[in-house]
């Protein structure tokens, strides 16, 4: 059995990214500090696949431990999908951010060189595409052109990344250009649970829909699309956690880097998104119109050919799957982990 580090194990991603793992054959090490997650998921995550894993408390910038916890393992891959990652506060906190999100891949990469683990797959974002040249992106559209220290450093981890594969031809690396993942694991027993004011729209939707915030903002109806609201390529964080294994599965005998996008190839509007979920939690949700936040585009849309060509891997699930699988784990989670 191959067994793979998950970094950010405890968190939205790491969490159905453990249950993909498990559920193809793979023993999961989860690494989580539980900065932004909680212990609790874990518990979770052994009933809802009835399989065991190993779970650390630690900070991955701890290069000691890392190199530890992969000699003990016998970890073939890392997964890397701990990280800062709330914009608004990566502009005020650019130190914290560029420390911990390059400082992570750092020790990562060191403790990697140290114990022979070649395999690496990274949680980056459609976000280093910035403003777009063209739609839909494709891996080849330019990068870089970020508007915020969030954005940066999934560039420079990209940068970083493809490096160390040329520079270490026994290295096979994937950056994940992940687009929009909302959605939860169909059980609804793990999910996203933000605490306070939610920054992306899923999570603000639910919280307004399970009467915790009174009213939800939409920012900007003026775009040049066909309701005014920005367009995103939103997709079931199940197939998102399906994209790396299948990433994995291409490790096998791959060597070198590649960033790949994992997204629908469609786009869907926030009215859009806002009616899917009143049509599946019978709510009408109050809305307001506000400003475009700084650094908005009207829209983000993936080319997913890629994927598909490398990995054969593609979605699967409906926009009304995502909507009823969110509200599922909302509703019974309002207070997410710490409910219970
Ligand atoms: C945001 C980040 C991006 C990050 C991604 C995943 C920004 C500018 N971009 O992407 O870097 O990789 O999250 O974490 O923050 N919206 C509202 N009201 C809200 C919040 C959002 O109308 O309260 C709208 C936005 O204008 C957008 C859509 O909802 O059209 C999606 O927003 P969001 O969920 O924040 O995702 P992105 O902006 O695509």
């Amino acid at each position: 059995m191959k067994n793979i580090l998950v970094t950010g194990g405890a968190g939205y991603v790491g969490s159905h990214v453990i249950v993909s793992l498990l559920e193809q054959g793979y023993g999961a090490v989860s690494v989580d500090n539980f900065y932004n997650s909680s212990p609790k998921v874990y518990q979770r995550l052994r009933e809802l696949t009835g399989k065991d894993f190993i779970d650390i408390e630690a900070d991955v910038c701890d290069e000691a431990k890392m190199k530890e916890v992969m000699a003990k393992h016998d970890l073939w891959a890392v997964i890397h999908c701990a990280g800062y990652k709330a914009v608004p506060e990566s502009v005020s906190k650019p130190l914290e951010y560029y420390q911990n999100n390059l400082g992570t891949t750092f020790s990562l990469c060191n403790a990697m060189r140290q114990t022979g683990v070649t395999r690496f797959v990274f949680s980056s974002s459609a976000t280093v595409y910035g403003e777009p040249q063209f739609l839909p992106y494709t891996e080849e559209h330019p990068t870089g052109n970020c508007t915020n220290p969030y954005g940066m450093s999934k560039v420079m981890n990209e940068r970083i990344l493809t490096d160390m594969a040329a520079a270490n031809p026994d290295w096979g690396v994937v950056l994940l250009r992940y687009f929009n993942p909302i959605g939860a694991h169909p059980s609804g027993r793990i999910g996203d649970a933000p605490g306070g004011i939610p920054n992306n729209i899923m999570p603000y939707i639910l919280k307004v829909a399970n009467g915790l915030l009174p009213v939800l903002p939409i920012a900007g109806d003026d775009y040049d699309t066909p309701d005014g609201t920005g367009l995103r390529d939103y997709l079931h964080i199940s197939d998102l956690a399906e994209g790396h294994v299948a990433a994995l599965r291409y490790l096998e005998d791959f060597t070198g880097s590649e960033a790949v996008n994992l997204g629908t190839g469609q786009s869907v509007s926030v009215r859009e998104l806002i009616r899917g979920i009143e049509k599946t939690s019978g709510k009408t949700l109050p809305t307001e119109i506000k400003s475009r936040r700084p650094g908005d585009i009207a829209e983000a849309r993936a080319d997913v050919s890629k994927a598909k060509r490398l990995f054969g891997w593609e979605t699967k699930k409906t926009l009304e799957e995502m909507c009823a699988d969110a509200w599922r784990w909302a509703s019974q989670n309002p207070q997410g982990y710490e409910g219970e």
